[in-house]
């Protein structure tokens, strides 16, 4: 019997120094959570952050210094952190950090893709973990796209008949019944990578992604997909909900996720935040 993979999925951190909305103060609310991570005495096999990790590293005045802030809080937990790119990242430093830091002994191949992009995977034990990168143009964010040479790489690694795969990604390549979320917030060919993944259904354990801040499960034609909601800020996605309001909710959210037996299970968790200080002081 293979030894269970359990891992820690975390999203949308949205690392700021400061306020960004009334009661929401990111840096707070991160160092929350990641005492939270702290206490558990579970296994965790490894953190994987499916992207927004800090508020404005998309910027073109943007240095990368909350991407660094937020990645050395993370790292203080020293368990191994693997991320892909979210719309608010500052992708070239978050691809650094993850390079960097990787322990003794954990490999990641990079997926033949767009210039820039962030697409890999790598192995724990018997399972297969892949890495997609579907940010795209400033013209579409926050809507995704996957460009053709990742979809390219996809469909050959998923060939091999005896890997089973676990995919992460920020974007919901989906629809998730509601209006402003399907309107705004897809990959826009995300019906490509289903079509992909739909003839090996069999070994998928799970395409798991962030964008949404809430956790949202989904079976699609066997393919499981579930979102991890997000420590700092949440978003309305009701059928009828038609834009993205900003609930500063005191709970931050993660999914303890274990692959077993042939078995996928996401247990939701969360915590509930304190208030700081500096929550009633947003500079938008
Ligand atoms: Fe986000």
């Amino acid at each position: 019997m293979a030894k269970p993979i359990r891992f820690l999925h975390i999203s949308d951190s949205h690392w700021a120094s400061d306020a960004i909305a009334p009661g929401i103060d990111p840096k707070s609310r991160f160092d929350q959570l990641c005492a939270w991570i702290a206490a558990i005495r579970d296994p965790i096999d490894f953190i994987i952050h499916t992207g927004d990790w800090v508020h404005r590293g998309q910027l073109d005045d943007d240095l990368g210094h909350s991407t660094d802030q937020a990645w050395d809080r993370l790292q203080k937990l020293r368990l191994p952190i693997l991320t892909a790119v979210g719309n608010h990242d500052h992708r070239k430093v978050l691809s650094q950090r993850l390079i960097d830091s990787l322990p003794a002994g954990w490999n990641i191949r990079l997926l033949d893709c767009d210039e820039g992009r962030l697409a890999y995977w790598f192995a724990v034990g018997n399972e297969f973990f892949l890495v997609l990168d579907a940010r795209a143009s400033q013209q579409i964010d926050p809507r995704g796209e996957l460009c053709a040479k990742q979809l390219a790489a996809v469909t050959r690694l998923l060939a091999d008949p005896d890997r089973h795969w676990t995919v992460f990604l920020h974007y919901p390549p989906i629809e998730l019944d509601c209006e402003w979320i399907d309107r705004t917030m897809l990959i826009e060919n995300g019906h490509q990578l289903h079509e992909i993944l739909v003839p090996c259904s069999h070994r998928i354990r799970g395409v798991f992604f962030g964008h949404v801040h809430r956790p949202v499960c989904c079976l699609k034609d066997s393919i499981l997909y579930a979102s991890s909601g997000s420590p700092t800020m949440h978003f309305p996605n009701m059928p009828s909900n038609t834009q993205a309001i900003v609930q500063s909710d005191p709970i931050a959210l993660a999914n303890y996720i274990c692959i077993r037996d042939g078995v996928t299970l996401v247990k939701t968790q969360w915590t509930m935040l304190s208030h700081s200080p500096s929550d009633q002081d947003p500079k938008l």
